[in-house]
């Protein structure tokens, strides 16, 4: 689907698509085709109990005295509430309406809301940011699918007064959308296809936005010490990879870079520690954090973020097979530290101990954040609403919750301490990976942080947020590359030259 940018204009084909604040209070253009219409539209809406409220809609077809084949009146809420995220949901649930409808083009109005804390212009581009994120499929393996299923919506063009700066604006959120799409796609992609080895080449396709790419086989890694990271893969016939992007855009060469840390499990199958049938298909998703942090880098590298990235990704299938590692085995870390390996499905972990220990000690990073499916345990404790955040730095973390909040992906810090770090000794090694039931995901968090070696860390639990079993504003079912947004803002808010240090 393609967006464009027009000034305000009645069309006349195709839908039109304008917003209605709460209390039924026709926006400009619903009271210009409401008049076109001879009442028509206040009419309709009288006869229904859409309200102009958040989330509801209302479909007019064919509307007498007016040549458009259908109005489509969308509830923008309170005028106070109309943010960027309230643009997104305006925009995506345009296309939610029409995106199989039949039309082919739609004009999204934008009107000048008093009272809104949103420019006009930013929310036009914001709108169309929720629309493009909202029209996105994954449907290549669809190969017998009815018409009336297939997508027909080809434009939607956004009306508003400054079209011009609208897409201006809207150019730089396209470039985030890329990032979003991207990770999208992998996290979608079954097990049979995006695997160490073929994840490692999308990476690498971050190539052509200017992204130094390195690709580190398991020979590489060897030589490094990732006894952790390679324990996990040694079951599957994938080779495991490490892959490190680096985006340079700091006029500082030698600025520190942040970094970002992917857990990518491309399959969990649980390894020996076997995980039962029943939605085991939903572990070709444990690669999410990585996929996320791939899809970031291609979002800082695409709107040419002035900063200094690294992304690193730890990528492994984690299969039981006669090589597989078994419960009960020391590995040894690239820190040096020793790990006893009580459950080979507590592997994410195993992943991202050499993952962030090789990513301080080569790049020296102003902080590290790291993003996982982790732990089954995140997800009981804080459902699909909120990602957990565990942090050693009490900044980091706040600036993660702010970016969370202005993008729509929200966090929910936890607590780490020292009782909870007992929970992981070992009666043979420095440690062990699992820390029993009680606190999952914060002894999952404790694991990890005994490999940052004191660099400012932060680690995202999004085993809850990766996946999605409906549609939302701005997501249809499915993979919703939870942290691409984040990250990108925080770098946005925090990282780049001449921002908030
Ligand atoms: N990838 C899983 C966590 C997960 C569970 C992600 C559900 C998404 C949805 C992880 O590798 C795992 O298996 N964790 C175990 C840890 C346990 C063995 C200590 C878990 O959560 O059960
Ligand atoms: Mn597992
Ligand atoms: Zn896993």
């Amino acid at each position: 689907m393609k967006i464009a940018f027009s000034k305000p204009s009645l069309p006349t084909e195709g839908a039109i698509v304008a917003g209605v604040l709460e209390g039924k209070a026709l926006g400009a253009t619903a009271r210009a085709l409401d008049e076109a219409a001879g009442g028509g539209l206040s009419r309709a809406v009288a006869a229904s109990r859409f309200e102009g409220k958040k989330g509801q809609s209302l479909t007019i077809l064919a509307p007498a005295g007016l040549d458009v084949s259908r109005v489509v009146l969308i509830g923008l809420g309170k005028a106070k509430d109309m943010d960027a995220l309230a643009a997104q949901a305006f925009g995506g649930a345009a296309v939610a309406q029409l995106l199989t409808s039949g039309e082919t083009g739609a004009v999204l109005a934008v009107d000048p809301v008093e009272g809104a804390p949103l420019p006009e212009t930013e929310f036009a581009a914001q709108a169309g940011f929720g629309a493009r994120l909202r029209s996105y499929r994954f449907d290549k393996y669809m190969t017998k699918r009815k018409k009336e299923d297939k997508p027909s919506l080809k434009r939607l063009t956004v009306a508003t007064a400054d079209a011009a700066g609208a897409k201006t604006f809207f150019a730089v959120l396209d470039k985030v959308a890329d990032g979003v799409v991207l990770t999208r796609d992998v996290v979608s992609e079954p097990a049979n296809v995006i695997h160490p080895e073929s994840l490692a080449e999308v990476a690498e396709g971050l190539k052509d936005l200017g992204v130094e790419v390195e690709v580190l086989g398991e020979k590489q890694m060897r030589k490094l010490g990732m006894g952790s990271l390679l324990g996990v893969g040694q079951g599957s016939e994938r080779e495991s990879r490490l892959v490190v992007m680096r985006w340079n855009g700091s006029a500082d060469k030698d600025c520190a870079p942040v970094a970002f840390v992917g857990k990518g499990v491309t399959f969990d199958s649980g390894g020996i520690s076997i995980k039962p049938g029943a939605g085991m298909e939903e572990m070709k998703w444990d690669m999410a954090g990585a996929g996320a942090v791939i899809g970031a880098m291609a979002a800082i590298a695409g709107r040419k973020a002035k900063v200094n990235a690294v992304g690193v990704v730890g990528l492994v299938e984690n299969m039981p097979s006669g090589t597989a590692q078994r419960p009960g085995d020391v590995v040894t870390s690239m820190s040096g530290q020793t790990i006893e390996v009580i459950n080979t499905d507590a592997e994410g972990r195993l992943v991202l101990a050499d993952a962030l220990w090789y990513t301080q000690d080569r790049f020296k990073p102003r902080f590290m954040v790291d993003l996982a499916t982790l732990t089954g345990a995140i997800v009981i404790s804080l459902g699909h609403e909120y990602a957990g955040l565990f942090a050693s730095d009490d900044t980091l973390a706040k600036r993660l919750d702010a970016a969370g909040k202005a993008v729509g992906e929200q966090l929910w810090r936890l607590p780490m301490g020292e009782a909870y770090d007992k929970q992981i000794k070992s009666d043979i090694a420095d440690m062990k990976n699992v820390g029993g039931r009680e606190g999952g995901s914060i002894t999952a968090a404790q694991f990890l942080k005994r490999f940052t070696n004191d660099v400012a860390w932060a680690h995202l639990d999004i085993a809850g947020m990766a996946w999605s079993s409906k549609d939302t504003a701005t997501c249809p079912k499915g993979a919703t590359a939870f942290g691409v947004r984040l990250l990108d803002r925080l770098v946005a808010d925090y990282c780049e030259d001449k921002a908030g240090q």
